[in-house]
């Protein structure tokens, strides 16, 4: 392992960003840590639980801590603050690891800086979750040429693949897909006027979802899609499109947000204007994420189809990086699965009914 040794040269704005250790807030609550996942990737299937992880994980064998940056997206959702969470909770001490985390507040060149000062730093691993899938070749060349192994984790990159170790993520197209799959179901050849708000332009999240559910849509034709715009990810970005979409079109009957802050400042947008939602309105709302209140909205039958993005990924960066300091080889890619719910009174083959046992069991 690598002496660490810290660098002068980090730059001020990296600085007011440097959150070494600290948790990260949402609009809405943070969420609490980790359960047991399960994940697929193309040689095994690991599915272990957090405890098991903690239990595996320890110091390195000279006694030193593995030193990890961690440049993560920002604070934008709950989702986002459950992420954090986790790769705190499993990145401890504790388990053998010294984390340097960076909250890059959605700017991506921030975010490249932030890596720039973990090469700086000469740390021995570098984790990203990158906030766009464009502009990293450059800087990860420079962490490959610094000997420094990265980890691209959530949203993936469009950069050579060889710069980097692995990639641990969901299946954002497939996510599209099942929400439209869904959909498809749901309305049973009915016609559908749909209002889509993205999340941040430029994300793979953003990206895979919109191809995933434009690719179902191109096979309905009783299905039109009015319009599509980013609401960043953000329960304010959701309020303000829908509040625009709104004015704009008075006949909508599907609203897809693609994550649940978006669907909640939707929500209220459509409160506000005395539009009805939910398995009892006027609008069928489709969101992502199935975190713990976008759950609760669907059990309460506001949120139709919540399709999930789960956030709970540490534990497999830890195993990419033990397989690395044994000198193995690890998987070059770990999908992190993902299941639909659907508000209770809807019969689906293609989705979980939500019930208060499902929320209790919910750790995000
Ligand atoms: O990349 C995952 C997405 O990013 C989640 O859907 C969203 O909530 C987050 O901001």
């Amino acid at each position: 392992m690598k002496k660490k040794v810290l660098s002068a040269l980090l730059s001020v704005a990296m600085v007011a960003t440097l959150l070494v250790g600290c948790g990260s807030s949402t609009e809405e609550a943070a969420a609490p840590a980790a359960t047991e996942e399960a994940a697929s990737t193309e040689e095994a299937a690991p599915a272990e639980t957090e405890a098991a992880a903690e239990e595996e994980a320890a110091p390195a064998a000279d006694g030193e801590l593995i030193t990890v940056g961690f440049a993560q997206v920002g604070h934008e959702s709950d989702w986002r603050a459950a992420c954090t969470q986790n790769y705190q909770d499993i990145f401890s001490a504790e388990n053998g690891y010294e984390l340097s985390f960076v909250d890059a507040d959605n700017d991506n060149a921030a975010q490249i800086e932030a890596v720039r000062g973990f090469i700086q730093q000469e740390l021995d691993y570098i984790i990203i979750a990158p906030i766009e899938t464009a502009g990293w070749d450059t800087v990860l060349q420079e962490a490959q040429d610094a000997g420094i192994p990265v980890l691209i984790v959530d949203r993936s990159v469009d950069a050579d693949p060889s710069l980097y170790e692995a990639h641990i993520g969901c299946d954002m197209v497939a996510e599209g897909e099942m929400a439209a799959n869904w959909l498809a179901e749901y309305l049973n050849g009915e016609e559908a006027k749909i209002l889509v708000i993205e999340g941040t332009v430029g994300a793979s999240a953003t990206l895979g979802r919109t191809e995933g559910f434009n690719n179902i849509a191109a096979d309905h034709s009783e299905w039109e899609i009015l319009d599509s715009q980013s609401g960043d990810f953000t329960q304010s970005g959701g309020q303000e499109v829908m509040e625009s979409y709104i004015k704009s079109y008075s006949d909508f009957n599907v609203v897809v947000c693609q994550n649940d802050n978006e669907a909640y400042g939707a929500m209220d947008a459509m409160d506000a204007a005395g539009i009805t939602y939910g398995v009892d309105g006027d609008v069928t709302i489709i969101s992502f994420d199935a975190t713990h209140d976008g759950l609760q909205y669907t059990l309460d039958g506001k949120i139709s189809c919540n399709v999930e993005c789960n956030p709970l990924q540490a534990v497999f960066a830890d195993q990419v990086i033990k397989t690395l300091e044994s000198g193995g080889t690890p998987d070059a890619e770990t999908v992190v699965t993902d299941e639909a719910f659907v508000a209770p009174g809807i019969t689906s083959a293609l989705a979980t009914t939500m019930t208060q046992e499902v929320l209790d069991g919910r750790a995000y």
